[in-house]
């Protein structure tokens, strides 16, 4: 029988697996690299606890006491992380969310802690929003009836920030999607001499099943859904819209949340935004790829480099993730490779 290939490329024709051939090519032609200090840590701290606790929802991940917050935080900074993303969970919670602006609230103590212990030598940032702190679990304070006030919640989160940024934050993530929370901070911010507090807008943020294991991570005592404030997952121009107006606002830099599913939000908003544009890869998507890699079913490290990667070709500048210590350390030679074949830069 005659073993020839039916059909056979014609001299000269494009091989694209030319620049596939080794490592040192496919590393070489890389549109999109990795770098530790894209990669922010978002860390929680609980109120009354002696040692860390680790979520049965998101294992590797823990409620820090405040000395173990610092602990990490500080191994975090080492393994050269672009900054931390704090959530605070008090002990006890009330209709207002009252322990969000006490200067002595949980959030605001480790808020001063890591300022007084890292300087500037990270960035320290701050989750703004009601639903650690209140009874009901909602992002905002309720109005009669039930439905979360808008316009109430604004003074709320205007009290947050400032009790936010007297602690020492950098960056406040407002991340409650009340209409005109970007203003109503901002305007509290320079109106109490922190002109210079970075605004951090969750221009994005969808209604998401994806946020299941941040519930266990805050102890939420949330009933029902956030619908009637987070968007609906079916609507990407409703995004840009959003976008528009917390850029007209004043937020400094903005996020898209959740990431995996919302890769072409992203990519749409990256192309629209005239500030940074960051993707938040949240619980859910830890667990899945954690639960998938104990299973068996995918190797865990290059899963997770493949989905951070991701979020940079899809045009985010950074990416909150719950790995981002353990990877800006492997990205920087402090831990070995685990079979990756990961882009770094240097
Ligand atoms: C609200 C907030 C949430 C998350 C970050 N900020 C929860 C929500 O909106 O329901 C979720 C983060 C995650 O799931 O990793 N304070």
């Amino acid at each position: 029988m005659d073993s020839r290939p039916v059909y056979q490329l014609a001299d000269g024709a494009s091989r694209p697996r030319r620049l596939r051939t080794t490592p040192a090519i496919r590393r070489l032609v890389s549109e999109n690299r990795l770098h530790p200090a894209d990669l922010i840590l978002p860390m929680f701290v609980k109120e009354g606890l002696e040692e860390p606790l680790e979520l049965t929802s998101m294992p590797g991940v823990r409620q820090h006491s405040l000395d173990s917050l610092l602990e990490h935080a500080r191994a975090a900074v080492a393994a050269g992380v672009g900054g931390l993303m704090l959530f605070g969970i008090p002990a006890v919670r009330d209709e207002q969310g009252s322990q969000g602006d006490d200067p002595d609230g949980i959030l605001n103590r480790a808020l001063r802690l890591l300022r007084d212990e890292l300087g500037d030598d990270t960035v320290i940032m701050a989750d703004l929003c009601l639903d650690e702190f209140t009874s009901h679990g909602h992002c905002g304070v309720l109005a009669t009836d039930g439905s979360v006030d808008n316009d109430a919640t604004l003074d709320r989160y205007a009290s947050l920030a400032v009790a936010q940024a007297d602690a020492g934050a950098h960056v406040l993530g407002l991340s409650g999607m009340m209409d005109g929370q970007v203003a109503a901070v901002r305007h509290a911010l320079d109106a109490t001499g922190h002109q210079d507090v970075v605004v951090l807008a969750y221009a994005a943020k969808f209604a998401s099943a994806f946020y299941g294991p941040f519930r266990e991570a805050v102890d939420s005592q949330l009933t029902g859904d956030r619908r009637t404030y987070q968007q609906d997952a079916a609507n990407g121009r409703e995004a840009l819209r959003e976008l528009e107006l917390d850029i007209s606002e004043g937020a400094d830099l903005v996020i898209v949340k959740p990431g995996m599913p919302y890769l072409d939000v992203l990519a749409d908003a990256a192309a629209a935004s005239s500030v940074p544009v960051w993707a938040y890869q949240i619980s859910g998507e830890y667990a899945m790829i954690e639960f998938a890699a104990r299973a068996g079913a995918i190797d865990r490290m290059p899963a997770i480099l493949e989905s951070l990667v991701g979020f940079k070709r899809a045009g985010a500048d950074a990416v909150l993730t719950y790995w981002a210590a353990e990877v800006a350390a492997l990205l920087s030679g402090q831990t070995a490779d685990s079979g990756a074949e990961p882009t770094t830069e240097d």
